[in-house]
């Protein structure tokens, strides 16, 4: 099975694709537009949900969303066409590094994509290129809650793929950027966010015993489970941070 089709189903009844309550991403987003007025550009914005968030609500502001994956950009197209927001939103078939947009964005979300700019500080130094004076940028991304023992190494990571939450930070602020606001992810949003993954992925599974692919599908479910409770769950954190520049 495809992972990117294995992700599509894990992802039916927690579509942001990482581990944030509804609420901890309501709070973010109030926290990033005071005001709710202007544009905001999501880069990897996966199914949309960041974006119909931020615009449901806010009639004053647009949006636009890219992302490579053509397939979940169409679940965005439909998720947004649901909430009555298509009209306000471009949805952009693009690989999301050297994306360049005619005018800058209010507010840049980049949740859960620093491994597509081969980091955080580049992560946010591609931002940085699209954002107007005095914008926000929201972006989440990992660190090491402790330091990465042989179980974490042993299910893929890499010990210096991320950093302690403060260093996180201090690189961060380092860079030149504000933090405004900053959600941690709690065990609970993380149990929540790998439980839904897992289980949604091993309920259809289970309801499809037919498929070719149900095998597989019960077998990357399976998997994925045993590694976050064997291999990373209490030692990966998750945060994300509201951002301003200091100057
Ligand atoms: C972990 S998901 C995060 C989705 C969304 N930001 C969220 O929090 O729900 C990562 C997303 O990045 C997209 N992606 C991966 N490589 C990309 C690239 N080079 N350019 C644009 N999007 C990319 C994937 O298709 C996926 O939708």
């Amino acid at each position: 099975m495809e992972s990117q089709r294995a992700s599509a189903i894990a992802h039916g009844d927690h579509p942001i694709a990482a581990p944030l309550s509804d609420e901890s991403v309501r709070r973010l987003l109030d926290r990033a537009m005071p005001d709710g007025t202007g544009r905001v550009l999501d880069l990897g914005c996966g199914q949309g949900q960041w974006l119909a968030r931020a615009l449901d609500g806010r009639p004053g502001l647009r949006g636009t969303g890219v992302d490579v994956d053509a397939a979940i950009l169409e679940q965005a197209r439909q998720t947004l066409a649901g909430a009555g927001l298509l009209e306000r939103v471009d949805l952009i078939v693009s690989d999301a590094k050297g994306a360049s947009f005619p005018s800058p964005f209010e507010l840049v979300l980049a949740v859960g994509v620093a491994h597509v700019f081969d980091g955080l500080l580049p992560t946010l130094a591609a931002v940085r290129e699209h954002l107007a004076p005095g914008g926000a940028v929201v972006v989440g991304d990992g660190f090491w809650e402790r330091p990465p023992a042989a179980r974490t190494l042993d299910v893929g990571f890499a010990a210096d793929e991320y950093e302690d939450l403060a260093t996180t930070v201090d690189q961060v602020t380092g860079d030149g950027w504000e933090p405004v606001y900053g959600h941690v992810s709690t065990a609970a949003e993380w149990d929540d966010y790998e439980f839904s993954w897992t289980g949604t992925l091993t309920r259809w599974a289970l309801d499809h015993p037919d498929d070719s692919e149900s095998g597989a599908a019960l077998e990357i479910a399976t998997r994925h489970r045993r590694d976050y409770l064997r291999g990373y769950r209490g030692t990966l954190g998750f945060v994300t941070l509201v951002l301003r520049r200091s100057a």
